[in-house]
């Protein structure tokens, strides 16, 4: 429910779009345990709902995130964290709980947890300032939520190397340039507009044809480059099993706008 939740805010801003905003400004939305499970309940709502066909996640202009709660992982044992699996639950967000596309729209600081969340989402704006890295390494640990993953195959070996053993931070306008960002803005306001202005377009589209796309990009970081070929094509060629196929290229010939049935 909208009303129930502490650590963020949901909201539907646009037609077709669902926003999750991180809203644990005292700790610039360090990512505590109770944070995630909020944003893992609000993301399964959304990809529930019929009304939401894509999701818009932020925070503040200040801080999307500033990494995992260090206050909550000072004292774990080696024990504690490996028999709760702690971290586990991050990973819902890219196990097929949000099959809907999922637009992360970055402001201020991204470290550490924050930048790795950031990397999760399906396609990440920033802005020109926004401040992202992984700064493990200077509290005595490394990256835990996939960042020596997505972040080494989003920037290649050696620039992941230098950024995870020094800790050292890169801008919004590093990260459009090195690919890690589709864009960045000027601006906070800007950001927000182009975020909600590109949910907005996907969500405009067929349901169906919109989480095949979505779940073929994602293939293409798991499987090897035939297999992944492959798996396109299985994709697509059931896609021609949908109403939308057809509905989508009628509408081509005859000059008509398409009106999808989701189907
Ligand atoms: C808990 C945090 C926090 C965090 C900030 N705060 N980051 N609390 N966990 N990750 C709290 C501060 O303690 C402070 O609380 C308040 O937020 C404001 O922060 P300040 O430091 O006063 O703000 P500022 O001087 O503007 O500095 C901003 C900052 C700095 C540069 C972002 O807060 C910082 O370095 N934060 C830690 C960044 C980091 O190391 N992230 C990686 C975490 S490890 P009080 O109560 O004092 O007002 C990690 C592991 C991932 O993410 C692996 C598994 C997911």
């Amino acid at each position: 429910a909208r009303g129930s939740y502490e650590y963020i805010q949901v909201s539907e801003p646009r037609p077709g779009v669902g926003q999750v905003t991180l809203n644990r400004p005292k700790a610039l939305n360090a990512l505590c345990t109770p944070l995630i499970n909020e944003l893992n309940t609000a993301l399964r709502a959304f990809q529930a709902s019929p009304a939401v066909s894509a999701v818009v996640l932020t925070g503040s202009e200040r801080a999307f995130a500033a990494g995992a709660d260090i206050k909550e992982m000072a004292p774990l044992t080696f024990s504690e964290a490996y028999t709760s699996s702690f971290i586990e639950s991050w990973s819902e967000l890219t196990t097929g709980a949000l099959k809907k596309p999922l637009v992360a729209a970055v402001s201020g600081h991204a470290l550490g947890g924050g930048c790795e969340l950031a990397l999760m989402a399906d396609i990440l704006y920033c802005t020109a300032t926004a401040n992202f890295g992984q700064p493990e390494i200077r509290l005595g640990t490394i990256p835990g939520a996939g960042g020596s993953q997505r972040l080494t195959r989003a920037v290649g070996k050696s620039r992941a190397m230098e950024l995870v053993l020094t800790g050292r931070s890169f801008s919004g306008d590093e990260a459009e340039r090195w690919g890690v960002a589709a864009r960045a803005f000027p601006s906070h306001e800007a950001l927000m507009e182009a975020a909600l202005a590109t949910a907005e377009t996907i969500a405009g589209y067929s349901r169906v044809a919109v989480q095949a796309a979505k779940e073929v990009v994602n293939k293409s970081q798991d499987l090897p480059l035939r297999d992944g070929v492959e798996y396109e094509r299985r994709v697509f060629h059931g896609l021609f099993g949908s109403q939308d196929q057809k509905i989508g290229m009628k509408a081509f010939a005859e000059k008509k706008k398409a009106e999808w049935s989701h189907q």
